[in-house]
This record gives C-alpha cells, sequence and structure tokens, in this order.
C-alpha cells in the first residue's frame, strides 16, 4: 500500500472506542444489576434527579450584579453542542427554573407540577426545552448518569409461545426501572439492605408498579413457576437505557395540532389492532402500542410546546401525569410515569386565559417559570455573535452592527424610567453596568424593581436576526462582501411596517423613534472612534503634552520658557493651554487651579522618582486627545473626503488613520473607507459636537 492510501481499517480503528460499546451495551440478571445498585445507588435516580444532577454536572458560577447574588449554570451554555444553543442574559431566570428542579429532586412537591416557561414570542423557550431534552439524552450515555431498564428473554420455545405468542423477547415498552420487578412487600426491607451504612449520596427508594404488559407477562410467568419469584426473575435480562429523542426513549415533545384535532391517544397511546388479531383481545396489555408521548418520556423529559392549547378534555390528563405521576391508556387502570414535565406558552395566549377555567385547573398546579428577552446589552449582543460571527458567513460585519442592532432590540423592551431626568438610553446603559453621575447601583435596582413587565414585551432575537440575515441576503448579487449598522437599521425600520406581533400604531412610532436614537448613538460612537484613531499619534501626543506641561511649569512658577527653535525665553504660551484646557470645559477661572493640581501631581511622582505619563491623568489624556484632533483634522483634511478630491499628502495622512481603524478598531478596508467617509460627512455639515 502506498503512503498517500487511506487504511479505513486502521484509520477507523483508532478512532472507535470498544470499550465504550461494551459499556452501552451491557446486559446483565437482576442480580448483577443489584450489585451495581449498591456500588452506585444514583443510577436509581428518578427523572427529576437526574436532570437536576444533569446540569449540574457542567458547573457553575456566582457573580453580583447590582449587589445580588447570581448563580450562571454552564448547562445553558449548551456545552454539549458547543455553545449551539447557548442562552444569554437571563441567568436569574434560568436560576429560578435550576432552583425549582432542584426542590423536585428532592421531593419538596414542585415534582408534582407541571413547569411552564412563560415568556414573550421568541425568548428562548423552546431553545431552554431543547437543551434539556438534549441535557439528559447526553447525560444517559455517560458513566455518570448511566441508567437501565429490563426485557423478559423466554428461551424455552413451548413457553415462548404460550406467554410472548413465539417472540423469545419483550422489552419494557415504557423503559422501566429493573427494582420494579421487587413485589411491593419485600421493596422497604430491600431498600434498607441497600441503603445501609451509606451516610450520605443517592438513598434509593422503589416507586410505582411495572408497565401494564410487564405485569401481564410476569404474572404469567409466576403462574408458570406456581409462584416462585426466584424462578421469574431468571427470565429478566436487565440492559443500558440510553435516552434518545430521535429514537423516541425518554424524550417525548407534544404540540397541541388544531383543536378539532386533538386526540388522547397521542398522549397515552393506542391499541395495536394488528396485534389484537395476533394475541385476541383489546385488553391485552401486549396488544396495546404504549407510544404516546406520556409513555414514551418515561424516564426522561416530556416538553409541551405550547401547553394552553391544549384540548380540555386532555388536561386531566397533564394534571394527572404531573400531580400523581400517572397516566390512564384507554382500557388500561392507572399506570406510573416518572418523567420532568416542561410545558412552555407565548405571552400572549397566557394573558387570554388568566380567567377562564382552563387556568383555574391549572393554577396551582403549575410552577410559572418567566423567561423574558434580555434587557442587558452585552448579553444581547452575544446572541447575534453566536449565529452571524461563524465562519458561515462569509460577509464581513462591520464593526457595531450587531451592537446596534441588539441596543434597538433592548430599548424596544425597556419601560420609560419613573424619573423623568433618565432617557431610555440611558437606563440602557445603566444596566448594560455602565455608571452615570448620580445613580448608585441601589437606584438601578430601583430602576429595575419598578419596571414589572420589562422584557415582556418589545422586538424579539428572531424579528433581529431575520432582519440581519436580509441584510447579508442582500449584498451584491448575493456575492457576499459586507454589511454596516446603516444597512441592518434601515432592514429593521422597512420591516416594521408589516410586523404582525406589533398592536398599534403608537408602539410602532416608538419603536421608529428609538432607530433614531439608536443612528445618533452611533454617530457618536463611529465619531469619537475616528477621532481617537487620528489622534492616536503618540509622537504628536508626547509632544503636544510636553509643550503644555513646558508651559504650565512656567505659568504657575512666574518664569519664562525657552523657544525650542528660536533659543529665545518667551512669556508662557496662554493660548496653547487655553486651547487645550477648554476642550474638558475648564473656565478661566478654574485654570490656576487645574494647572496647580497637575504640576502638584508631577511634583509628588517626582518626589518617588517617577515619570509623568499623560496616559494616568485621564481628564489631561482627553483633553490632549481632542486638541491633537482639532489641530490634526485640518491637515487631514478629512472633510476633504467629502468633495472627492483628495490630494496624495492628504490621501497618505488619511491612509494612516485607516490603518489605525482596521489595526486597533477591528475595521476592514471597506468599513474603515466607509466609516472615515460617513464622519467627514458629518464634520462637513459642520457639528463637530464634542463627547
Ligand atoms: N436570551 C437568549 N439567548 C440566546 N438566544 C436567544 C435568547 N432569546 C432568544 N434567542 C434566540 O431567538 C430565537 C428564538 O428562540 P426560541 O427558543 O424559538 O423562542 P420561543 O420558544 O421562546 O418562542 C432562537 O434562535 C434563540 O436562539
Ligand atoms: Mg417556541
Amino acid at each position: 500500500m502506498s503512503s498517500s492510501a487511506l487504511d479505513i481499517k486502521s484509520f477507523i480503528g483508532g478512532l472507535q472506542d470498544l470499550d465504550r460499546y461494551k459499556k452501552i451495551n451491557w446486559e446483565g440478571t437482576l442480580q448483577q444489576y443489584i450489585e451495581l445498585v449498591k456500588e452506585r445507588p444514583e443510577i436509581t435516580r428518578n427523572a427529576f434527579q437526574r436532570l437536576y444532577d444533569c446540569i449540574n454536572h457542567f458547573g457553575s458560577e456566582d457573580y453580583v450584579e447590582f449587589k445580588k447574588k447570581i448563580t450562571a449554570y454552564n448547562f445553558f451554555k449548551d456545552p454539549i453542542e458547543n455553545g449551539k444553543d447557548a442562552v444569554f442574559g437571563i441567568d436569574v431566570h434560568l436560576q429560578k427554573l435550576v432552583n425549582v428542579l432542584k426542590a423536585a429532586a428532592q421531593g419538596y412537591g414542585t415534582e408534582k407540577r407541571v413547569i411552564l416557561l412563560h415568556g414573550p414570542v421568541g425568548s428562548a423557550k423552546s431553545t431552554i426545552a431543547r437543551m434539556i431534552k438534549k441535557g439528559v439524552e447526553w447525560y444517559s450515555q455517560t458513566d455518570e448518569g448511566s441508567m437501565y431498564t429490563f426485557k423478559f428473554r423466554i428461551e424455552n420455545e413451548a413457553l415462548a409461545q404460550e406467554i410472548l405468542n413465539g417472540q423469545s423477547e419483550f422489552a419494557s415498552p415504557m423503559n422501566e426501572e429493573p427494582l420494579k420487578l421487587i413485589p411491593q412487600e419485600y421493596r422497604k426491607k430491600i431498600c434498607e439492605e441497600i441503603n445501609r451504612g451509606r451516610k450520605d449520596g443517592h438513598r434509593v427508594t422503589i416507586d410505582g408498579d411495572l408497565s401494564p404488559p410487564m405485569q401481564f407477562i410476569f404474572d404469567k410467568l409466576m403462574h408458570h413457576y406456581s409462584g416462585d419469584w426466584t424462578k421469574v426473575v431468571d427470565h429478566v435480562v436487565v440492559t443500558r437505557l440510553l435516552l434518545s429523542e430521535r429514537n423516541r426513549i425518554g424524550i417525548g415533545t407534544f404540540q397541541p395540532k388544531d383543536e378539532k384535532n386533538q386526540d388522547s391517544t397521542e398522549l397515552t397511546g393506542d391499541i395495536n389492532y394488528r396485534k389484537i388479531a395476533e394475541y385476541g383481545s383489546d385488553s391485552d396489555p401486549r396488544a396495546f402500542n404504549f407510544d404516546g408521548e406520556f409513555n414514551v418520556a418515561n424516564r426522561g423529559v416530556l416538553e409541551f410546546v405550547e401547553v394552553l392549547k391544549l384540548d380540555v378534555a386532555f388536561l386531566y390528563d397533564l394534571l394527572g401525569a404531573s400531580q400523581e405521576h400517572k397516566i390512564k391508556p384507554k382500557k388500561f387502570p392507572q399506570m406510573d410515569i416518572d418523567e420532568v414535565i416542561i410545558g412552555h406558552t407565548n405571552e400572549p395566549e397566557y394573558r387570554k386565559l388568566q380567567n377562564n377555567e382552563f387556568m383555574e385547573a391549572l393554577r396551582d398546579r403549575t410552577v410559572k417559570i418567566d423567561i423574558p428577552y434580555c434587557t442587558k446589552l452585552v448579553e444581547e449582543v452575544k446572541i447575534y455573535k453566536k449565529d452571524f460571527n461563524s465562519r458561515k458567513i462569509k460577509a464581513s460585519i462591520a464593526p457595531h452592527t450587531l451592537e446596534m442592532a441588539s441596543m434597538w432590540a433592548v430599548l424596544t423592551r425597556l419601560e420609560a424610567p419613573k424619573k423623568h431626568n433618565l432617557s431610555l438610553l440611558q437606563k440602557l446603559k445603566l444596566y448594560n453596568g455602565k455608571t452615570l453621575p448620580g445613580f448608585t447601583e441601589d437606584n438601578v435596582r430601583e430602576l429595575r424593581k419598578e419596571s414589572v413587565r420589562e422584557g415582556m414585551e418589545g422586538i424579539s432575537p428572531r424579528y433581529i436576526q431575520d432582519k440581519i440575515s436580509n441584510a447579508l441576503v442582500g449584498t451584491k448579487d448575493g456575492v457576499a462582501s459586507s454589511i454596516n449598522p446603516f444597512m441592518v437599521l434601515n432592514e429593521l425600520e422597512s420591516g416594521l411596517r408589516n410586523h404582525s406581533l406589533i398592536s398599534s400604531e403608537d408602539k410602532r412610532k416608538h419603536f421608529r423613534e428609538l432607530l433614531a436614537v439608536v443612528r445618533q448613538e452611533y454617530e457618536d460612537v463611529v465619531k469619537s472612534e475616528v477621532q481617537r484613531a487620528i489622534s492616536a499619534d503618540e509622537e504628536a501626543m508626547a509632544r503636544l503634552c510636553g509643550n503644555y506641561i513646558d508651559n504650565v511649569k512656567a505659568y504657575t512658577q512666574r518664569e519664562r520658557v525657552k523657544n525650542k527653535y528660536t533659543g529665545q525665553d518667551e512669556e508662557p504660551d496662554e493660548r496653547l493651554m487655553r486651547s487645550v484646557e477648554e476642550k474638558i470645559d475648564i473656565p478661566d477661572s478654574r485654570k490656576d487651579d487645574f494647572r496647580r493640581e497637575i504640576m502638584n501631581y508631577i511634583g509628588a511622582l517626582a518626589l518617588e522618582g517617577r515619570q509623568f505619563d499623560y496616559k494616568t491623568n485621564e481628564r489631561l489624556h482627553k483633553a490632549l486627545e481632542l486638541k491633537l484632533f482639532e489641530d490634526q483634522k485640518d491637515t487631514i483634511k478629512l472633510t476633504s473626503l467629502v468633495s472627492n478630491v483628495v490630494d496624495a499628502n492628504t490621501q497618505a495622512k488619511i491612509d494612516i488613520v485607516k490603518t489605525r481603524l482596521i489595526k486597533n478598531y477591528g475595521y476592514d478596508e471597506v468599513s474603515a473607507t466607509d466609516v472615515l467617509n460617513f464622519v467627514a460627512s458629518i464634520f462637513a455639515r459642520g457639528d463637530v459636537k464634542r463627547k
């Protein structure tokens, strides 16, 4: 074989994990299973305990926000699929969800409730449910999360004919726990035996009866062996249980179709008519398909999509399932289930139903967990970074594009602050962790508290995602090039005209006004970015600073300054000093204080043998930056970009600035050119407002 040939057997052979295959396909007797249970009692955990442990498996991080301690569970960053479904900015609400699951795992009562995720359209409810389903599936494949079920095996052909209609095996259709084979009267004693001497860790209990078909076969075998249980369990084969949504094992999803069409068999299973012919009776549990969603989800999780659209006739199935952990298939007695039931519903649906009988019945049997939209800008941006910063996207996205779209999204969700002196944008910035003079962390907490429905309304991430996609698709002939904030803001605006979820004209108008707020903010951001790029000339800054300090020193000590060019002693250059100080609003009456402060600062440093660096003095730094910008602006003649006649000298200077934008601010050639042109047009308009 040549060296470049791919040896498929050794290639795959090196990748495969035979040890894992063996573990996953483990089979054993009930006796061997009991030994496993003694060693690791947690393999018998119920569905809530498992889910809670699965979430904790990935750890958590605590942080403090506005004086409140928050626990963020890594699970919700979707470590299982490399962050594909990661959820951002709603840690507090996810923490509530985990606390409910914890209480349920410990048997404090929430295990008897329907867990109801409630929030506006597109607030990640389905995403959270999906992660949970994916989580328990993944966990069941790990060593820590391993779980087991069983089947009956009858090798004797005559007996197999009699009991299994000629089949040699019959697997538990609901993947039930093998310990259920232990008759009620012995359970307490067995559990004591298993738990003996264990101080901590999981305590084994055995809950619930066998499912109808397994009970039926069990009874037949008991009869055959004249009541000798020890012989019956020789027919038991315990197997590892791997949950799988795709294979409909331990994970179910129920989505009500239109109301006329709902059918209880979708929830609790149906008669298999072909098998009735085989077994001869429609009440033979072997002739029943336990394939309703409640059946399928046993041992794992059932997601109830749009749970409030459920037909009232089946509401009691749901309530029984959550409250009693029992369901009732057609023609059979109630049977036990072990599963986490998570429903979700959109806010408008919920409000519509708030006062009807359905809700009456549901009210104290549900734990409602609000899942609002994110109201923190930096977190909202992460949603779109996840979608659009991947390598899949060929078009380049100019700096601030996702940020500006996010800013608008968050603004639409905020309630107007009751304090009159605060704008919506300022509120957004406070929430985002920025400080504003006169606002303490306690004030921000108050702001949050007074805004009860905040995050329950506004624009959804899905709308933003769609419009960013539109902007991307709209790039030249579908050939990816680049998009900038204006393109996206325009998409967002034009979509407002026929946005189905905007209920009133007032709201539409408000959202449009917020777009204007965002455009203004973008202007300010890029203006100051370009200003900084222009003044990022370290040498020129150092020169200006040295010049200013020399003059201030002479001024405060009433001396003259040596002119570096002429060698002559001159009066301190008052015009120069003032042109710097005015940039940070130092009035003439305060200039002496300011200058003395600076000299004291430099003096103190000198005493410690340290050198003065303007970068350590924030105010002076800013003043120098603005002054330098003002000086350079004219020599760089940014505004000549507007008139399209740029001489070579100016072009060279502009190119330096462009290079800085690319190197330090994340621009590329196209977006840097765009932004320079844009800022030039602002300056050409003449409003060089200082920021
Ligand atoms: N807080 C959030 N963090 C991350 N993504 C989010 C968030 N809120 C919404 N999304 C995204 O918005 C889209 C809609 O979410 P989805 O789970 O379908 O919402 P819902 O079921 O609440 O209507 C998804 O692409 C989801 O990733
Ligand atoms: Mg959904």
